[in-house]
């Protein structure tokens, strides 16, 4: 099938991307370059031996995402990645959030809907739980107020998609909410390229192990966990992808009830901040250089996933482990500091 993956350049989008060409689909990507580079199509190629079409596109250009639909009609199927994804940057940034991943979801869904197939996942996120009452979280759990522009423009994506499904049935959807992807294709040819300081707990790591960064700052340890540090659903990015495939499969067999689903993507595991840095000392064989300071404002103290409905009705679960993936992040940052 033909695939459209906005965003398939960035981390998740470029991982996804190497899951559907092993399945033999064909991969279009739009990405507009703002949080990744065209050398991730060398290491998509490298690994399937596929290059996929690529065209460079911003999708707030409404003019330019109604062209490209043009050219591109037999699109069976859209995975929409492309968004910005920096939880304080959106609370600084909070009109190009809304415009960035909002206006951008409208004007695809637009044009998809002109399609004769309508198929689309979406990139969603647990953070629409905020600090959930019950652990672990089910997809019932309720949306919470969100706690950032980011947050907030993930729960709005949600609620056009639930909107546009409930007046145009041949809109089949799915979103897909991940927990913590991390990690790296093990093949360490394509992976996580954070820009500037990394916002995220593993890229932080990786980079102090390499020496890029002093210390690691450990955001608060009297947290009412095993340790005192929070607890997050360390997902591999690998693991991540393949959800995708599954959600596309499930939508072009027409096996839903509902022309709008979601799923929780996780492993199931809550692994505390020092489980990870344990976890990175044991596959990295080096200590690491960190220090307990103050909590991290916006911050939840534990989120981890019951993924119960992904495992059963997606026919998907996770398959890596934290180490498998804390191995895979640190060979990707030794690669790309030619360590
Ligand atoms: C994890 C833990 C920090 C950095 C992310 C994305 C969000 C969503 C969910 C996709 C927390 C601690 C972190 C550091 C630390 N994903 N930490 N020192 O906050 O769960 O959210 O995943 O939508 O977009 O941002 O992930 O990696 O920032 O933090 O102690 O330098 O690590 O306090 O407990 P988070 P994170």
């Amino acid at each position: 099938m033909k695939v459209l993956v906005t965003g398939g350049l960035g981390y998740i989008g470029s991982h996804t991307v190497v899951e559907l060409q092993n399945e033999g689909h064909v991969v279009v990507i739009i990405d507009d370059l703002s949080n990744s580079s065209k050398d991730v199509l060398k290491g998509i190629t490298k690994i399937t031996g596929v290059t996929p079409q690529f065209e460079e596109l911003d999708l707030k250009e409404k003019y330019k995402v109604q062209d490209f639909f043009k050219r591109h009609q037999d699109i069976d199927g859209v995975i929409h990645f492309a968004a910005s994804k920096a939880v304080g940057e959106s609370v600084d940034k909070p009109l190009f959030y809304y415009e960035n991943n909002v206006t951008t979801l409208i004007y695809v869904l637009q044009e998809l809907q002109k399609l004769k197939c309508q198929n689309f996942i979406f990139s969603s996120s647990c953070t629409v739980y905020g600090e959930a009452d019950k652990l672990p979280i089910s997809e019932n759990s309720p949306i919470k107020p969100a706690e950032s522009p980011y947050g907030n423009t993930k729960q709005i994506g949600e609620e056009i998609l639930k909107d546009s499904c409930q007046i145009n049935l041949d809109l089949k959807t799915i979103a897909l909410r991940y927990f913590n992807p991390t990690g790296a294709h093990n093949s360490s040819h394509i992976g996580e390229l954070p820009q500037g300081v990394p916002q995220n707990l593993v890229p932080y790591i990786t980079q102090t192990a390499v020496g890029l960064r002093e210390q690691l700052s450990v955001f608060g340890n009297d947290y009412d966990t095993k340790d005192g540090t929070c607890i997050r659903d360390y997902i591999h990015v690998t693991d991540v992808a393949k959800a995708h495939v599954c959600a596309l499969n499930r939508l072009f067999k027409n096996q839903q009830s509902h022309n709008f689903e979601v799923f929780n993507i996780g492993t199931g595991k809550g692994s505390s901040v020092l489980e990870v840095i344990q976890s990175f000392e044991r596959v990295s064989d080096q200590k690491l250089n960190y220090k307990i300071v103050d909590r991290r404002q916006g911050d939840v103290i534990s989120a981890f996933a019951d993924t119960t409905k992904a495992n059963t009705i997606l026919g998907w679960e996770s398959k890596y482990s934290l180490d498998n993936a804390m191995l895979d992040a640190w060979n990707w940052e030794q690669k790309i500091r030619n360590k």
